[in-house]
């Protein structure tokens, strides 16, 4: 889906949001394990005050393992349970299970304090837009659940997936806004994808990238472009724009007269980066920067 975030749009899904988190007790927190702290957007904290919390490191396939155990344990420090994923799998549903039964121990407790026993949890899954959210709900509803609730066209109203007879998923994941008053949220929001890139020229963005990986990811930008190991043509840092020059040409994307094509080259490396193809990539680390305002 494609959204624009003018402010009509954020308070609409805000207000969604405040609508539709009253009725769970736990929230499924999902964002982009490549970059986890500006796939956040902080204002869940306040929205899901009192709900049980779990976040969930989605396309963890992509990112930097070394980076995602950090992540992990930088969340999990600040009283998160998390899990890195691979969302279109459902290798950690039967954790995610188990985490969240541990998450809303304390509701289970209270019920059954007032006599309420046996009635299911209820959950909802929250994200900014790509960052995940119907694809997880696919592959941990899976095919065996049943939906519940009102029939169509008898009554408006929520549809819960009944995952089993202790937790029912709202169908519908809560829309979180990215927040991109830092540009440089604002550029890792567009090079994974998560806004639209209009907001800088693919040319600067993947100068961006390039930038960034030429810092800390070297090896990954040789290995996939360099036509030969050890080129001293290919020696790294070089001024980025050199670079996307030289990525050009190794690709013969060059336009009539030889000059490089500058314009394919960036969309490119920016597919590439996007599609996992330049390796296992991470665009932060816990203590560089993002939404983190605590
Ligand atoms: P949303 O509901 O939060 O908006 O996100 P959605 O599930 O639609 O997922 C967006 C894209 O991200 C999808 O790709 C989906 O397959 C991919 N994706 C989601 N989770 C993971 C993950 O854990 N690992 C990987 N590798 N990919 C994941 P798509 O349908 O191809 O869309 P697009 O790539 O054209 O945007």
């Amino acid at each position: 889906m494609d959204y624009q975030w003018y402010p009509g749009h954020m308070t609409k899904a805000r207000r969604m949001m405040q609508e539709n988190i009253g009725l769970v007790d736990l929230v499924i927190e999902l964002c982009d394990a490549r970059i986890p702290l500006s796939s956040r957007n902080p204002d869940i904290d306040a929205l899901a005050q009192n709900k049980a919390r779990i976040l969930l490191m989605t396309k963890a396939d992509m990112a930097d393992p070394a980076r995602t155990a950090l992540f992990q344990r930088y969340f999990e420090e600040k009283g998160f349970m998390v899990i890195p994923i691979d969302a279109r799998t459902r290798k950690a549903n039967e954790k995610i299970r188990a985490y969240v039964e541990k998450a809303c121990a304390a509701k289970r407790e209270r019920d059954r304090r007032r006599g309420i026993i046996g009635r299911p949890l209820r959950a909802m899954v929250v994200g900014i837009p790509n960052v995940g959210k119907s694809t997880f709900i696919n592959s941990f509803a899976g095919k065996a659940s049943a939906k519940t609730g009102n029939k169509p066209g008898v009554t408006r109203g929520k549809q819960w997936i009944r995952l089993n007879k202790n937790l029912e998923l709202l169908d519908t994941p809560g829309i979180l806004w990215p927040r991109f008053e830092d540009r440089q949220v604002g550029v890792r929001l567009a090079l994974t994808g998560a806004i639209r890139q209009e907001l800088l020229e693919e040319q600067e963005l993947s100068l961006e990238l390039l930038d960034y990986l030429q810092k800390e990811y070297p090896a990954l930008v040789t290995g996939k472009y360099a036509p030969a190991e050890g080129d001293a043509q290919w020696e790294l840092p070089m001024d980025n724009a050199a670079l996307l020059s030289r990525i050009a040409q190794a690709r013969n994307l060059l336009r009539t007269g030889g000059e490089p094509d500058y314009q394919r080259a960036a969309k490119m490396v920016l597919d590439d980066f996007r599609n996992g193809k330049t390796g296992r990539i991470t665009l932060e680390t816990p203590s560089a920067g993002g939404n983190d305002r605590e």
